[in-house]
């Protein structure tokens, strides 16, 4: 017999519920239960940040947290970005420094920057790098992601994002 909950919580400015085995982690959730995909199934144990979410305003492998414990929480993932200025600047500046290449890790290294604008809008290339060292990349060698970051930075205080 598996045990199941209900859990509410708020899941890109929407109000949802759902009800969970107690053993599914809140990637589960998202990819099998509600079938957002977007945060992507990379290692399943912490180790490549491609399931990176924001619950509650702090970046979480979705992988790493029980989706009975998404219950009350605020949680957006990369669809929950479309409106954001700071994910549009970045999807630029990710394009124009070639830092998608097979686009595995762009979701959650999408996710982690936007957070990090969010906290810190002009990131030099230390503090981006430290940013995204959860997130693994095995395409890119990091340097053009790291540009890229800090570029969109850059245009967001210009006021230089389309
Ligand atoms: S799938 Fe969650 S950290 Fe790799
Ligand atoms: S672009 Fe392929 S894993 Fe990062």
């Amino acid at each position: 017999m598996s045990l199941t909950h209900e859990i509410r919580f708020t899941l890109n400015g929407v109000q949802r519920s759902a009800t969970v085995g107690i053993e599914i982690s809140a990637l589960q959730l998202l990819r099998d239960v509600i079938g957002l995909t977007g945060t992507k199934y990379g290692c399943g144990e912490g180790e490549c940040g491609a399931c990176t979410i924001i619950v509650d305003g702090r970046s979480v492998n979705a992988c790493l947290q029980f989706a009975v414990d998404c219950d009350g929480r605020e949680i957006t993932t990369v669809e929950g970005l479309s409106g954001d200025a700071r994910a549009q600047a970045l999807q630029q500046a990710f394009v124009a420094h070639g830092a998608v290449q097979c686009g595995f890790c762009t979701p959650g290294m999408m996710v982690q920057a936007t957070h990090l604008l969010a906290s810190q809008p002009r990131p030099d290339a230390a503090v981006a790098k430290r940013a995204i060292e959860g997130n693994l990349c095995r395409c890119t060698g990091y340097q053009k992601i790291v540009e890229a970051i800090v570029q969109a930075g850059e245009s967001l205080a210009a006021g230089d994002v389309a």
